[in-house]
């Protein structure tokens, strides 16, 4: 059943108060939840019955106003409760019989290895207990939790208002949130943990407690997170003016949970990948995602849980604005350009390719069969560059006006996207009517430049058209309003800048920057006293979502590698480069079967060399703009995907770029002191990063040395950065000794790491994203594997999720076999944990980028799943949609 944006009517009725009761016991749980109902006022007629939503819930007794409820006086649906004859107001208490040890689809309550734990968001509670489970019904929640002595530790949402002895071995807590909130952000955890503890002190003088629990054996992983989570905490009020509310904070981390975190009223529950870090056993981007996470969540405790959602279509304006938010928090703490260049990476690689296909949508939808299937790169990372845009747009003090005005109106409500953008607009005076078609049209837009330069009257025309390719939701698109930050660059650096009709750019200081601002399908913008012909710098910090053309020549990308002010269209230029090298590699590849003659032009690799001895330039941007453009990326560019072609000249290039470089390879690399102690700090990490990106050149020329040096790296890193970088270049080597010490790293690691689950995982990830052949056979190996856990979701995703995503010239192998492996797998998962099946469905919905043969491949598959009876919706949306 397809639920519709049109359809949205306020609840019949409202809950005032809810108070729980969940008494834990082996084998099953009973939740007694006594609600105060009252009928809404907003409602357009006064209701008589009222429909609750339960799933996999066993009513044992239901009563209102202290009559219990007989057959008769209520009815079930499909994952409903109707109760007749309901009064003005009532208090209606349940009680609910569940299994949270059999609860495979780890939503709800449900146990992960000795603890109970939550996951409400999106439609999880109705997995607790019957209610009205939508964020537009806030209410107070008061939750009192019994459980066994066993479990020492039980947490809910708010604060802890009493705890005690319940008897038999048994003790319980209440909990009291004074804060309004919808159920997708309850919380309750029981279970034998660890925590460590700190404090942090609000701008107006609150004292908070900080508490982050875990299992005992990963209490010296937490440090880190912690120190992220106080750093949120600070910038928060200093960029936002936002303080915390309650007296504590706290974060637990949980092996088994779907995604990456949730950020439950004062109680955050995360995925230990997103909270445990330490430098012997997390990798550098580890580091980061853990700072990036924490962040989010506690972020979300006002965009998102004092401000929250009215309905689920309503998804990006906490999403969309709290990745915003994560990741300008991140630019702060580390390299503001290198985190632009790694979330522009992202969104053109996953983000457009979704876009571009059968599950595509605006980034707030119009209709779903299953929320679940929108927690999408659509709604999170479109959703943060459509208000990066605004930030701009708008410029820093208006936004923050407009954020403040936002907070301020909304504070307690349950908004729609449009409340914020009229908020912004509001605050700022400028009209934002043409911009909301961010919100409603889904495809990537695609801009064309042209230009014309006149040399007797020094003008330079730019004239740019938009253009957006139809999507399942919309054909002909309204053209949208696209800031295009840009600049000049003449023979000597930048050029001023006089836009004909208009007033310098006074957000910059200087006139060599402007944002140009589209609105029309075609514009021109005419600059004068332009006294050479400038090459133009467009889209300078990837200023809008969309795909950018203009014929620059290999000689202007040179230039502006090497001399834009903007350091993100450096790195940009650094990728169109690799590109027109990788598609003369490809056309060559294409003709005749081979790149045996290829070779790189000389003016490219000394350009690339430049990159490398450049010194003014920060270590981690070098090291993105030597790493070519992924398969990926270049797989979205593409018509039609051509995964050998690709694979083999995407690595021609590299073989030719590491053998013309490897003077500089090789000095970057024994310049590095490998017995400095690891630090997580963005200087450190990069020029670990460029010395691994040397390393990993430096291993496709297949000398001893080279080999023998990672072999080196491998065994005395003392980090797992390190460590994990040797030990990937072994795995994906052909060269013979590669390949012996390869074999003997992958045993040490494993005995090495066997306790450390998150290790296993990327011992997992690095064999199931092994490029050699034969890599399903092993992948089919690991499945069965002690380490292999086919129930916990980072265990699939680390294996199978990294040989479908990661691994295109196996997984995409041309007899099949991968793709009839990963519909075993969703099978498989279908019914156990649909959220994870839906997901590990991606690749296959692609099919139609692929050639024929791949494409009956790929789509027998997808027909071979929707035959499969008991379909969860999850699944069937996404099938049914790929094959529509
Ligand atoms: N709100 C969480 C976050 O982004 C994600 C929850 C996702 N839950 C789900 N069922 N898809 O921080
Ligand atoms: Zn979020």
């Amino acid at each position: 059943k397809t639920i519709y944006l049109k359809d949205y009517q306020v609840p019949d009725y409202l809950i005032d108060t809810t108070d729980l009761n969940v008494d834990i016991h082996d084998g099953y749980t009973l939740v007694s939840c006594m609600l105060a109902l009252r009928r809404n006022p907003a409602a357009k007629q006064a209701a008589t019955e009222l429909t609750l939503q339960g799933a996999d819930l066993e009513l044992v007794s239901l009563s209102l106003d202290g009559r219990l409820l007989e057959e008769g006086d209520y009815t079930f649906g499909e994952e409903s409760l109707t109760i007749f004859n309901t009064p003005e107001t009532f208090t209606l208490i349940t009680i609910t019989k569940i299994k949270p040890e059999s609860n495979t689809s780890l939503e709800g309550l449900y146990r992960s290895r000795t603890m109970y734990c939550t996951q409400c968001e999106a439609e999880g509670f109705r997995k607790i207990t019957y209610y009205l489970d939508r964020p537009d019904v806030m209410s107070e929640f008061t939750t009192k939790v019994i459980a066994d002595k066993k479990y020492p530790v039980l947490l809910s949402n708010g604060n802890l208002i009493e705890q005690g002895d319940a008897g038999e071995e048994r003790h319980y807590a209440i909990w009291h949130d004074p804060f309004k909130k919808p159920a997708y952000l309850f919380a309750l955890v029981a279970g034998d943990l660890a925590h460590i503890e700190d404090s942090f002190s609000t701008s107006s003088g609150r004292a908070v407690t900080l508490r982050i629990f875990v299992e005992p054996k990963d209490l010296d992983k937490c440090d880190h997170a912690m120190a992220s989570l106080k750093h949120a905490m600070r910038w928060d009020e200093e960029v936002y003016g936002r303080e915390y509310d309650l007296d504590i904070f706290m974060i637990v981390a949980v092996d088994d949970f779907n995604m990456g975190a949730m950020e439950n009223k004062g109680l955050n529950i995360f995925n230990t990948s997103c909270v445990l870090a330490k430098p012997e056993t997390t990798t550098d981007v580890g580091f980061q995602r853990v700072e990036g996470v924490v962040a989010h969540e506690y972020f979300h405790n006002w965009s998102g849980n004092r401000v929250t959602c009215r309905d689920w279509f309503q998804l990006s304006l906490k999403e969309g604005f709290t990745v915003y938010r994560d990741s300008e928090f991140s630019a702060d703490m580390g390299s503001r350009t290198v985190k632009r260049v790694e979330d522009v990476t992202l969104l053109r690689t996953l983000q457009f390719a979704e876009d571009a296909g059968p599950m595509a949508h605006p980034i707030r939808p119009e209709s779903y069969i299953e929320i679940s299937n929108f927690y999408t790169m659509t709604v999170y990372e479109k959703g943060a560059e459509v208000i990066r845009m605004l930030a701009n747009l708008l410029g820093k003090e208006n936004f923050r006006k407009g954020t403040d005005l936002y907070f301020d109106r909304h504070d307690g409500q349950a908004v729609t996207t449009e409340d914020f953008v009229t908020a912004l607009a509001d605050a700022s005076g400028r009209d934002l009517s043409q911009f909301k078609r961010w919100y409603s049209q889904a495809g990537t837009p695609r801009l064309d430049v042209t230009d014309y330069y006149d040399e007797d009257a020094q003008t330079y025309s730019l004239t740019i058209k938009q253009s957006c390719p139809p999507t399942p939701e919309c054909q002909n698109k309204l053209p949208f309003h696209i800031p295009i930050a840009m600049g000049l660059l003449g023979s000597a650096g930048d050029l001023p800048l006089y836009l004909q009709g208009s007033q310098p750019d006074f957000e910059t200081s200087d006139n060599t920057h402007r944002v140009l601002e589209l609105t029309d399908a075609e514009q021109t913008f005419v600059f004068e006293r332009v006294q050479e012909k400038p090459v133009p710098s467009l889209l300078r910090g990837f200023s809008a979502p969309v795909k950018l053309n203009y014929a620059y020549s290999t000689r202007d990308l040179i230039l502006l590698m090497s001399r834009d002010s903007d350091g993100f269209s450096r790195w940009e230029a650094s990728q169109q480069l690799g590109l027109q090298a990788i598609s003369a590699a490809m056309a060559a590849y294409q003709q005749e079967r081979s790149l045996d003659g290829f070779s790189l032009s000389a003016q490219l690799v000394d350009a690339y060399r430049r990159v490398l001895q450049d010194a003014s330039l920060d270590q981690a941007m070098v090291a993105y703009m030597l790493t070519l453009p992924s398969e990926a990326y270049i797989s979205e560019l593409a018509d039609v995907i051509d995964v050998e072609a690709i694979h083999y000249s995407r690595q021609a290039v590299r073989k030719a770029l590491a053998n013309a470089l490897a003077d500089d390879f090789t000095r970057i690399y024994q310049s590095y002191d490998h017995r400095q102690p690891y630090a997580a700090t963005a200087d450190a990490i990069a020029t670990r990063s460029l010395k691994n990106v040397a390393l990993a050149y430096l291993m496709l020329i297949h000398d001893e040395g080279s080999i023998r040096a990672c072999e080196q790296q491998y065994r005395h890193g003392n980090n797992m950065t390190d460590v994990m970088a040797a030990l990937t270049q072994l795995v994906n080597s052909e060269a013979p000794l590669a390949q012996e010490y390869s074999l003997a790293a992958l045993a040490d690691f494993f005995g090495r790491w066997q306790h450390e689950s998150l290790v296993v995982n990327q011992w997992l990830s690095v064999q199931a994203g092994c490029q050699l052949p034969d890599t399903l056979s092993r992948v089919r190996a690991l499945l069965q594997h002690s380490a292999y856990d086919g129930k916990n979701p980072n265990k699939i995703r680390s294996l199978i999720g990294a040989f479908c995503n990661g691994n295109a010239i196996n997984f995409h192998s041309g007899n099949g076999e991968g793709y009839a492996f990963l519909a075993d797998q969703i099978i498989q998962l279908n019914r156990q944990n649909p959220q994870i099946a839906s997901r590990l469905l991606t690749p296959l919905t692609k099919w139609k980028k692929y050639d024929h043969v791949r494409q009956q491949l790929m789509k027998a598959q997808l027909e071979r799943i929707r035959a499969e009876p008991e379909l969860s919706k999850d699944v069937f949306e996404v099938v049914s949609k790929s094959l529509a």
